[in-house]
């Protein structure tokens, strides 16, 4: 393999990028662009990964669930497949997933609620859903399910006040440095518990998201993060199950490692299973972003000054990540032409200084109506996208 991010089923043939099997600028040609297309195969095999890292690591049989984080991608079509692989169940952030969860086949005993400043009404229309598990991020909202419904089990969303993120990105991170909205720190931890009791709530789970896209060099944050939890799930003997939230990145730049299972799961194992704490993880990220690509059209190719930009027909509307939070996209031609590769700045067709896709990077030779192929799209690309300059539209298909 020669280029970083190339893989058995994403890499060059005859110059020719393939993915999933198919040719990508035969798929661009029959289906147009903007698009993105997800390979099943890939995401089964992320998970499936992680399965056996958590199970490799001890917590087999029962002792290990994977969520996915569906905020990450909620593509109809994507959700049915997971469901009929069985290989997961789903972490939801707001009652319109929840419900979007149930119309792919889903059952609310197999999605996990975690969410920020419900309504009464959002909490009416959860509580009415037999079986969903409840993660409360608050007094608040341990008041509110509990009016609800006294007696029922629920987790609770804990801040451990050290965040982790990739490349340790602040605009990453849920917790840490600054004072966040996520979750119950220590210092309201009893008076949360007490306030559980009083509607007869059983405390059964700890839950903690701390941040996202971490890899190998954030491991040892990982580790802290880990053991400021183990605090928390010692003040409470109803404690049974831990969710540590989702947050494991994959590689965006060619110096970027994958992330390495063994010892994240290592982690795990040192502090859970002597306590013999089933371990659930709620990751998008890991799951989808590499099973996605975002083809375009290379529309403009001009030099101005001394930068090549080459504009494509969409911009950071449909992808946010590199303008919002930093994450650098990698280009790549779904051609490769013959020549000496060129720096360009590929840019989008938004009206706005910050939609710049990726800034002086190196690709082979591009020429108009060309297909340009962003990788890691599979992820907060479709589910976070706007209809800004009325640019919104895309079209997206799951390769089975
Ligand atoms: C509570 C919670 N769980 C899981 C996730 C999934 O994160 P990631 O896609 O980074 O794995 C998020 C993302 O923000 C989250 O807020």
């Amino acid at each position: 393999m020669e280029k970083w991010w190339e893989r058995d089923d994403l890499t060059y043939k005859d110059g020719q990028l393939l993915f999933a099997g198919r040719v990508v600028e035969d798929l661009a040609r029959q289906f147009g662009s903007p698009s993105f297309f997800y390979s099943a195969d890939r995401i089964s095999a992320n998970i499936g990964r992680l399965h056996a890292a958590l199970s490799d690591a001890g917590f087999g049989g029962g002792l290990h669930g994977v969520n996915y984080a569906m905020k990450a991608n909620r593509f109809a079509p994507l959700l049915t497949y997971l469901k009929t692989t069985g290989l997961c169940t789903i972490d939801a952030c707001s009652p319109q997933e929840v419900e979007h969860a149930i119309s792919c086949g889903f059952s609310p005993e197999e999605i996990s609620f975690t969410a920020t400043s419900l309504s009464n009404r959002d909490f009416e229309r959860l509580s009415r859903l037999d079986g969903l598990i409840m993660n409360c991020d608050s007094l608040y909202a341990i008041r509110q399910w509990g009016e609800r419904g006294a007696g029922r089990n629920i987790g609770i969303r804990i801040n451990p006040a050290v965040g982790i993120g990739r490349a340790q990105n602040e605009l990453l991170q849920y917790s840490g440095g600054r004072t966040t909205k996520f979750g119950i720190y220590r210092e309201q931890f009893h008076e949360a518990v007490d306030l559980a009791a009083q509607f007869g709530l059983t405390v059964e789970r700890i839950h903690f998201h701390t941040g996202c896209g971490y890899l190998t060099p954030q491991l040892a944050v990982w580790e802290k993060v880990v053991e400021e939890c183990l605090w928390f799930i010692d003040q409470v003997d109803t404690v049974r199950t831990v969710n540590v939230g989702g947050g494991l990145g994959v590689p965006h730049i060619f110096r970027d490692e994958p992330l390495d299972l063994e010892l994240w799961a290592g982690i795990l194992r040192k502090y859970f299973l002597p306590r013999n704490i089933r371990v659930e993880v709620e990751p998008g990220d890991y799951l989808v972003k590499d099973a996605g690509l975002l083809v375009l059209t290379v529309n403009a190719i001009e030099k101005k000054k001394d930068t090549i930009f080459v504009g494509v027909d969409a911009g950071f509307n449909l992808a946010v990540e590199p303008a919002v939070y930093g994450l650098p996209f990698q280009p790549v031609p779904a051609r490769r032409r013959q020549g000496d590769e060129v720096q360009v700045t590929v840019v989008g067709n938004i009206n706005e200084a910050l939609d710049v896709w990726s800034s002086e990077v190196s690709l082979t030779p591009l020429v108009s109506a060309d297909y340009l192929t962003l990788i890691n799209a599979g992820a907060y690309s479709s589910s976070m996208s706007s209809n800004h300059c009325m640019r919104g539209e895309f079209r997206e298909f799951l390769l089975l």
